[in-house]
């Protein structure tokens, strides 16, 4: 079977960690988000993923190859962006082989089942079928309202306060038959917006109410809890060979350490933390619920919680990170800095003064 994965977002709502990285590379437990789909697609029985690429569609290719965990993977490659639905039909040639395919936003971190979608898919004998995931919120997503027999009603994206059908929610995750391209024009479109309506005015969507853990990494409070998510399924300390832990530091499980990591006397570590390769933290320092990229250095007595720093970033001594800030790639937050509640610190930048309400730095 071939699976067709959006993977060509800007991830604005990420930035600054997306403006020097695509989001699919984001490191969960230290793999990237895409690493742990593609195991899952390989373990499910699909062969081919097809790539749907345009925003700096260089690294994903650089990064993944023509293969991975057995799965063959082809790159389609945009010259403009075509939205969730035109990138379906641009690799349509790639797709269609007699079987139905599935289609995924690639943003997405799942143990959905997909063989057993598919099956439901083929029983029900729609046109397309959809994963759907309960959540508090649908605000965010596209909603959708079910008849007795798993017939789709009804399909709105990001419905407004009151509006939205249910709380079941399109979880990114689709089985398409070949009838389907007919109802996707050329360009740029809005799946969501454009083919699923019609699909369901038409009687031919379906849904799958899929259980268990699923999250859409798309904004950092979503990152953060994703790799917790895999953090807790992993289960406790996960690291790689070669690190360095002073037997005064303690580390709270969940947690994962890469290697090259060397960690100072009296530090705290974890739960819920991700530290990646060849990071380096010193002396009586407290980490929790974060998420710390490749290469960064952490100071004597400072402290992050709920909060991602990016590759190389320079956090020096009694420094305090927390409540979803984003430190880019390459930043220096000198001596004493607090910085607090939802900052996004621009890459390079040198952060002398107390950050303490939402802000960019640029
Ligand atoms: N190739 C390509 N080209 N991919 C794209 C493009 C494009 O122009 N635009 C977006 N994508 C990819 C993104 O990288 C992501 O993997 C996926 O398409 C969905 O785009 P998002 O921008 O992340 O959409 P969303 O999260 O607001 O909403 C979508 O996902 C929700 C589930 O998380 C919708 O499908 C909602 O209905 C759904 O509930
Ligand atoms: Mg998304």
């Amino acid at each position: 079977m071939k699976a067709l994965i959006l993977a060509g977002g800007f991830g604005t709502r990420l930035r600054p960690l997306s403006c020097t990285r695509p989001k699919l590379l984001f490191p969960l437990a230290n793999q990237a988000l895409l690493d742990w789909t593609f195991k899952s697609l390989s373990d499910n029985g699909v062969d081919t993923a097809v790539l749907a690429v345009n925003y700096m569609a260089e690294a994903i290719v650089r990064y993944f190859g023509p293969t991975k965990f057995d799965l063959g993977i082809i790159y389609s490659r945009e010259d403009r962006p075509l939205g969730t639905g035109g990138p379906i039909k641009k690799a349509a040639d790639l797709l269609i082989d007699g079987e139905p395919f599935l289609v995924l936003n690639g943003d997405i971190i799942s143990d959905v089942d997909y063989r057993s979608l598919v099956e439901y898919h083929k029983k029900k004998g729609g046109l397309a079928t959809i994963a759907l995931i309960q959540v508090p919120d649908p605000s965010r997503y596209g909603s959708v309202e079910l008849d007795g027999e798993g017939r789709v009603l009804s399909f709105v994206e990001k419905p407004e306060l009151g509006m939205a059908p249910s709380n079941l929610i399109n979880a990114g995750i689709y089985v398409f038959e070949k009838e389907v391209l007919d109802y996707i024009p050329e360009g740029k479109v809005s799946t969501e917006n454009e083919v699923f309506p019609i699909l369901a005015k038409e009687g031919k969507l379906y849904g799958y109410e899929a259980h268990g853990m699923w999250v859409d990494i798309g904004v950092p409070e979503s990152y953060l809890e994703a790799n917790k998510m895999i953090l807790s399924k992993l289960g406790g300390i996960t690291s790689s060979n070669g690190y360095e832990v002073d037997e005064s530091a303690e580390i709270l499980e969940p947690c994962c350490i890469g290697s090259g990591v060397a960690i100072g006397s009296n530090s705290v570590i974890g739960p819920d933390t991700s530290i990646s390769d060849h990071v380096h933290i010193g002396q009586g320092c407290r980490i929790e619920n974060s998420i710390i990229f490749p290469g960064v250095t952490i100071g004597d007595y400072s402290s992050v919680k709920n909060a991602i720093i990016g590759e190389n970033a320079s956090i020096e001594r009694w420094v305090k990170i927390e409540s979803g800030s984003l430190i880019g790639d390459y930043a220096t937050i000198s001596d004493g800095v607090t910085i607090t509640q939802g900052v996004s610190i621009c890459p390079s930048k040198t952060v002398t003064e107390s950050i303490l309400s939402p802000r960019q730095v640029m």
